[in-house]
């Protein structure tokens, strides 16, 4: 049966690139699959966050998941370190894992910037731990922004790994399923996840540099639209976004070389809906002086009951204390099977 499962970090303000690269994915999923939501609180320790934000942070982003359209009662939300089996997968898997494949992670060159001997291992481990979120639940599809798929690739290789590590052993036990890799079937424990990573909005980039993803940790503000933003603050921040001087071309070739109308045109794309040639269709040669404000109007009717939805919800967090806890327990019940068969198979004793 086909899982989906994602995450999201409680760090900082959620963007609008989360949310049409990820957020808005995971509601349209919901219909089709059986969904899994995690809020990756465990991830946001790699940035040794203050305490009293990280919790906030947590149910915030609890809350646009349910502001978004997310329905806890079919799937589930909940935040990661409250399933101790994310952990304690992730300690096998960085058993299987191999130092150059974590050294060759773009994320953990970048985080860790110039002074390696001083990043954590925590943000080294990084990616065995988000394996691990996908695979306590043998998810087999996780949609993503772009910038996650390097990571994916390596759940796939630490996955492959652990089947053909253990492939004797989870024949014997018979917890093997037949699956695909290329033109051979296997039998192996872990599926070979597959990405999602689709659409008109794979990567969102800054508002004021075409060439930078648009990101929480981003020093400028006027960088990104926010889910926090107000309507006002939204209006503002496109109408001073950096694009070039000349007018909408009327097709996407002519997109070539135009970082920032590109992504405004991908972002009013993934909003309604639809591609960039269509977008185009509609507002080629059209000056971004008459584009902007359109583009804001569609922004604001969109991210606006997102955010006054969340504000309420972060109101009185009760409810979403109870989403997490609930949704926390029936996350425990499956991923708790999986340990189950992953003890029997690397050989610990309970
Ligand atoms: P995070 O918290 O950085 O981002 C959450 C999701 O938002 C997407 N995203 C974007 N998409 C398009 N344009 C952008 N500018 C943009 N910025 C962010 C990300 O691709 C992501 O899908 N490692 C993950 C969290 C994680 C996870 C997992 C994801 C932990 N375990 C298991 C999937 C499955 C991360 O840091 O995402």
């Amino acid at each position: 049966p086909e899982r989906v499962f994602s995450g999201v970090q409680p760090t900082g303000n959620l963007t609008l690139g989360n949310y049409l690269g990820a957020i808005r994915k995971f509601v349209a999923l919901q219909d089709t699959h059986d969904c899994i939501y995690c809020v990756v609180d465990l991830h946001a320790l790699t940035i040794a966050p203050n305490p009293q934000e990280l919790m906030n942070a947590t149910r915030s982003v609890a809350a646009a998941y349910i502001a978004a359209g997310i329905d806890v009662k079919k799937h589930i939300v909940f935040n990661q370190s409250r399933v101790h089996e994310h952990a304690e997968l992730a300690w096998v898997f960085n058993c299987i894992a191999r130092m150059g494949w974590l050294n060759r992670m773009t994320q953990f060159k970048e985080k860790a910037g110039k002074d390696r001997e001083n990043a954590s291992v925590g943000l080294f481990a990084y990616p065995s731990l988000m394996a691990a979120d996908i695979l306590a639940y043998r998810a087999t599809h996780v949609p993503v922004g772009d910038d996650q798929k390097q990571h994916l690739e390596l759940t796939r290789d630490i996955a492959q790994k652990f089947n053909n590590d253990y492939s004797a052993r989870i024949k014997e036990l018979g917890l093997g399923v037949e699956m695909q890799v290329g033109r051979e079937t296997v039998n192996g424990y872990f599926p070979l996840t597959e990405p999602l990573i689709g659409g008109a909005a794979t990567r969102i980039m800054s508002l004021r540099d075409g060439s930078k993803k648009m990101s929480k940790s981003d020093p400028s503000d006027m960088s990104r639209i926010n889910l926090t933003d107000t309507e006002d603050d939204i209006a503002k921040k496109i109408r001073k976004a950096k694009t070039d001087t000349e007018p909408l071309p009327s097709d996407v070739e002519g997109l070539a070389g135009r970082a920032e109308a590109t992504n405004l045109v991908g972002i009013l794309a993934a909003l309604t809906d639809t591609t960039p040639e269509k977008v185009l269709n509609d507002h080629g040669g059209k000056a971004f002086s008459e584009f902007k404000p359109h583009l804001a109007e569609v922004a604001i009717e969109i991210v606006s009951p997102i955010t006054s939805e969340m504000r309420r919800l972060m109101s009185d967090p009760s409810y979403i204390d109870q989403v997490l806890a609930n949704g926390g327990e029936r996350a425990s019940a499956m991923a708790a099977e999986t340990l189950s068969d992953v003890r029997q198979i690397v050989g610990l004793i309970k």
